[in-house]
């Protein structure tokens, strides 16, 4: 009796600990995040509706940039971007400082929040775990 206990105590706990190991990433959640992440550290440059100032900051609401591979995204807000960047066939020629003192959480929910804002739909969700990959 004690035998089966157990077994079944086991495997409860297994259960447990593998579905929250394979819990998928909560993307409502973290746009939600971002947004308070974008207010302070992005919205100065990039406006509230995401349109930055025409002809000086490349806009991000309905920018092309934001369907690059994700590790683009990621080291532009890590490592900063300058130099030439073409955005809806506009070139741009500015800089962006690096942020890398946010979080890893800050970075993918901030990138969440504008991939999915203004008309930006990426349903495909950025992780803190792949933002601390790229981190040098
Ligand atoms: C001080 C102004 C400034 C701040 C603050 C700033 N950016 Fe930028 N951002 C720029 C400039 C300028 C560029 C283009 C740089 C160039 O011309 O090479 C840019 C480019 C970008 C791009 C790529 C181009 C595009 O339009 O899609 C993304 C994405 C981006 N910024 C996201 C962010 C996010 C997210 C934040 C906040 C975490 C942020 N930026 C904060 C000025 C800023």
């Amino acid at each position: 009796m004690k035998k089966v206990l157990v077994a079944s105590v086991t495997c409860i706990s297994i259960f447990f600990i593998s579905s929250a190991f394979y819990q998928k990433y909560d993307l409502a959640k973290s746009i939600e995040r971002g947004k308070e992440v974008y207010t302070t550290y992005c919205i100065t440059c990039h406006m509230e509706a995401g349109n930055s100032t025409p002809g000086v900051y490349p806009p991000l609401a309905k920018s092309d940039y934001l369907k690059k591979p994700i590790d683009n995204l990621i080291n532009i807000v890590l490592e900063g971007q300058t130099g030439e960047i073409l955005v809806n066939d506009t070139t741009y020629n500015g800089q962006m400082l690096p942020l890398n003192y946010l979080t890893d959480e800050q970075v993918a929910d901030v990138l969440n929040y504008v991939r999915n804002s203004w008309g930006n739909k990426i349903p495909v969700a950025i992780t803190p775990e792949k933002v601390k990959a790229l981190r040098k």
